[in-house]
């Protein structure tokens, strides 16, 4: 029996964080002042390892995931990762295995070796198309050269269609939705313009720096013709757009302005095994327990089912500064718990 909670919401997508390690210390993710050099991160034997991740996912897909996502951190640092693909990819059930990447160890061999291994599509995160402003996002002084050869990269093994991850930051980089939407139109690649949200603890967020989702298309309107389109999937999380002489297509994921926990049919497990039933939980639940504890298989399921079945999240629904301040300071981080 496919779970729904306690909103009706059935569970379709899982997302999956395989290290809580990166290699970009963005400003609005992993600030260097609190992810430095004696910044504590998980041990390799904290984290669930490929055995316990296949199983999780085997049990999840009987319960109705059939979409999946790698996260993390950069899940390319996990070592062995196209093993880990091939074997998700074998799950019954599954029919959409993502990943999520800052692109850096993207290389061309890797994204062929990730593609033959059953990868469907690749999410890169890039914030900026000028190279100053980008550099300054990622701090570690990373080009946008490179970014724009991991996309290709990716292209060329078929893991596509590209969507790209622009985080919006009022003064930081708003000027850049006009030379995203320039870089991408004929490509194929889908840009995809998002709200900066008040996940995790450490970024400082606040809402004077949040660029609306009603401004970005403002801004994309005053040099282009633009339609709607209806959304991908029923709970997507993006609004798309296309521009009228078809050369592009771009998606706006406006979690803070227009919320949209109605049709929220994820779960996310962290690197160490937890489940969080939404991406603003404060404790997850430890599943990794059980699995070293040897539960069997309808043990663990039926804990799944249940724990899916009592869920009643829709934090973005009801922020507002009272919520946010029940969990100020314990809200997982997003390097943590995957995007
Ligand atoms: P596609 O299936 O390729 O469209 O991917 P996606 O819509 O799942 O998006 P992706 O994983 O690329 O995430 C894009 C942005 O949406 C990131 O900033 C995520 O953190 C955010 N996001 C994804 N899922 C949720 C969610 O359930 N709630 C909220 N509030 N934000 C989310
Ligand atoms: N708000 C919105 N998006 C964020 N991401 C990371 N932190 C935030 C935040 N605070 C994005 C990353 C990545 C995706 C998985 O989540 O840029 O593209
Ligand atoms: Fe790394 Fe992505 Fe966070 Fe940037 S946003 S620090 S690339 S996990
Ligand atoms: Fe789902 Fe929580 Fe995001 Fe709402 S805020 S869409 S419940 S993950």
């Amino acid at each position: 029996m496919q779970p729904t909670d306690q909103y009706n919401r059935g569970l379709s997508d899982l997302r999956i964080s395989l290290t809580d390690r990166c290699n970009f210390r963005c400003t609005y993710c992993m600030p260097r002042e609190l992810f430095g050099a004696e910044h504590l991160f998980l041990p390799k034997s904290e984290l669930l390892d490929f055995d316990e991740i296949e199983r999780l996912t085997r049990l999840f897909a009987g319960l109705g995931v059939h979409k999946l996502r790698l996260t993390g951190g950069e899940p390319l640092l996990r070592r062995g990762l196209p093993e880990l693909v091939d074997r998700l990819a074998r799950i019954d059930g599954i029919d959409d295995l993502c990943l999520t990447t800052n692109g850096s160890l993207l290389t061309h061999e890797r994204a062929e070796a990730l593609a033959a291994s059953g990868l469907s599509r690749v999410t890169l995160s890039l914030d900026a198309i000028d190279d100053a402003v980008f550099r300054s996002i990622n701090d570690v002084d990373y080009p946008v050269a490179d970014v724009l050869g991991a996309i290709d990269n990716a292209q060329s093994a078929g893991l596509g269609p590209i969507k790209v991850n622009c985080v919006l930051q009022r003064g930081v980089n708003e000027n850049q939705i006009l030379p995203m939407i320039e870089q991408f139109r004929g490509t194929g690649v889908v840009p995809r313009f998002i709200e900066y949200m008040d996940v995790g603890a450490s970024n400082g967020w606040r809402l004077d720096d949040v660029v609306p989702a009603r401004e970005i298309v403002d801004t994309v309107r005053t040099e282009h013709d633009i339609t709607a389109l209806a959304p991908a999937a029923p709970g997507a999380t993006a609004s798309r757009w296309h521009l009228t002489d078809d050369s592009l297509q771009f998606g706006v994921i406006a979690s803070i302005t227009q919320p949209f926990c109605g049709g929220c049919s994820r779960a996310r497990l962290s690197a160490i095994g937890e489940l969080y039933t939404c991406l603003f939980g404060v404790h997850g639940r430890d599943l990794r327990a059980l699995l070293r504890d040897g539960a069997d298989d309808a043990t663990i399921e039926s804990t799944l089912a249940s724990i899916w079945r009592t869920r009643t999240d829709r934090f973005s629904e009801r922020r507002t500064a009272a919520t946010q301040h029940e969990t100020a300071g314990r809200r997982v981080e997003m390097s943590y718990i995957g995007g």
